[in-house]
Parts: C-alpha cells; structure tokens; sequence
C-alpha cells in the first residue's frame, strides 16, 4: 500500500470512506498503521486520555511534536496529522507558522487546528508555505470554556448555518480536509454535500466522508465513552485484569518460574 497523502485523501471523497483514529505512541501507532488505518491524528486529546487533564487545553506544543515523531517513526503508510495545541497558534500568524513548522519537522504530514472563518487567514498562509491543514469546526474542544462545557453544537437554524459557513471557510481557505465535532447527523449531511473537501466527522453521524475516534474509546481503554462511540474491543478490563494476575503471581511465587 502507498502512504496516504493529500492527494489520496481527497480522491478518496465518495469513493470510500476512510475510518481513521487517533494515536499517540509508537506502538499503537505501529498496530494501527499494520491495520490499515490511513489517518493517524496526534490529537490534543492526549490532554485527557494520556496526560490526565479534564481538557484539551494544558497540551503544550513540545508534547505533541515528540508525541508526532513517536507516531511518525511508527507509522510507515498511515498519514499522519499533528493537532496544533491551544496556544501555538493563537499568537500571531508568523508564531503559529514556526510553530506547524515544527510539527512538520517532527514527522507529520500535515497540521490540524480548531475554528472556522476567523483562522481562515491563517490556513491560507499555512497552506501557502507547504503545509497541508485538516480544519476542525463544530464543537472545538479548546473553545471549552467559551461553551461552558463540551457542548453539542449548530442546533437551531442559525447556528448551524455558523457552522456551514464556518466549513465553506476552510475549504476556500485551502484545508484539504474538515473534521465536524458533535452537530447533528444533518447538518454533517449538508455540510458533506455542500463540500469539495473531505469531512471528518466525530459525534456527527454516518454520511461524512470519514470518522475519527479516538484511540482509547474505539480500544476500550476508555470505559466512560461518549455514546457516539462503538467500542471495537474492552481492553480496560484485559489489561487490568494482566496487570493483577501479573501481581498475584509474583506474590505466589509462581512467577518467575524456577529454570
Ligand atoms: O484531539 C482529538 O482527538 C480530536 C478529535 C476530534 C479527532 O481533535
């Protein structure tokens, strides 16, 4: 198989549908990418589901560029996208570059960040320095406490007419690709219709062009997932149960065995 790039991704659009995931380490990076997932996304929802955070928001850039590189060094045919952190690209535009060229460097193909029209400028620059973006609008995580919580998003007529606008935005902006978080199954349809590009959709329903989960709840590792979720395995419940009998064992002096 030849590595997933921009061009692949785009021709994939009512072709096939691509279920992709996030990663953030070699080695499921490796499993992944051996199975045949064609977009790894270093997410920053390594804030909650590695580094303990209720949010996405302490993610800092120097964790996720060497979490990139873990996942490149891993990933032989898989894309791999790196998620800007809140705060690398909030800081001016020149800033925010630096700052995707890094994450570049570190491995990844491409560049993820959060919003629609108002970071429009930002991805032509991006874009016009060599740097594929895949947009996020809908319900973005770091704009928590704008929300007051993780918040489902483009609702009522008027809201969700912000979010198609938000979608055409990135498109014209140069994104070869659009995440939608947590808007109703519709307006994802719409928006999929209306679009050239790519949608990715998480919380969004069946008809984007493709899904994202992430790692942990698609794994099991999570056991509270969001109901959006399915669950391709319960891994929570196998590795705590390993790590027990690894501790009994060894208690019982049945492990290591006499040689
Ligand atoms: O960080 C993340 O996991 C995301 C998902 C919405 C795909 O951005």
């Amino acid at each position: 198989m030849k590595k997933w790039n921009v061009a692949s991704v785009r021709a994939a659009k009512g072709v096939r549908k691509l279920g992709c995931c996030t990663a953030y380490d070699a080695c499921f990076a490796r499993l992944a990418d051996e199975a045949g997932v064609p977009i790894l996304l270093v997410g920053d929802s390594m804030g909650m589901t590695m580094l303990g955070y209720d949010t996405t928001l302490p993610v800092k850039l120097e964790e996720t560029v060497s979490a990139t590189a873990a996942v490149a060094r891993a990933a032989k045919d898989a894309m791999v996208v790196a998620d800007m952190p809140f705060g690398s690209y909030q800081c001016g535009d020149d800033l925010a570059v630096a700052n995707a060229v890094k994450c570049i460097q570190a491995g990844a193909d491409a560049v993820k960040l959060e919003g629609g029209a108002r970071v429009a400028g930002l991805i032509r620059r991006l874009v016009d320095s060599g740097i594929p973006v895949l947009a996020h609008v809908g319900m973005t995580p770091q704009s928590v406490n704008e929300y007051g919580g993780f918040k489902r998003q483009g609702k009522t007529r008027e809201a969700a007419d912000r979010v198609l606008a938000d979608a055409k935005a990135v498109e014209e902006a140069g994104a070869f690709a659009v995440t939608l978080e947590c808007i109703p199954s519709e307006l994802a349809a719409e928006i999929t219709a209306a679009l050239k590009i790519v949608t990715v959709g998480i919380g969004a329903g069946p008809v984007c062009d493709a899904q994202w989960l992430v790692m942990h709840d698609l794994l099991g590792l999570n056991e509270k997932a969001p109901s959006f979720v399915k669950q391709y395995a319960q891994l929570a419940g196998d590795v705590r149960n390993a790590f027990a009998a690894y501790v009994e064992e060894v208690a019982a002096g049945v492990f290591p065995a006499r040689r």
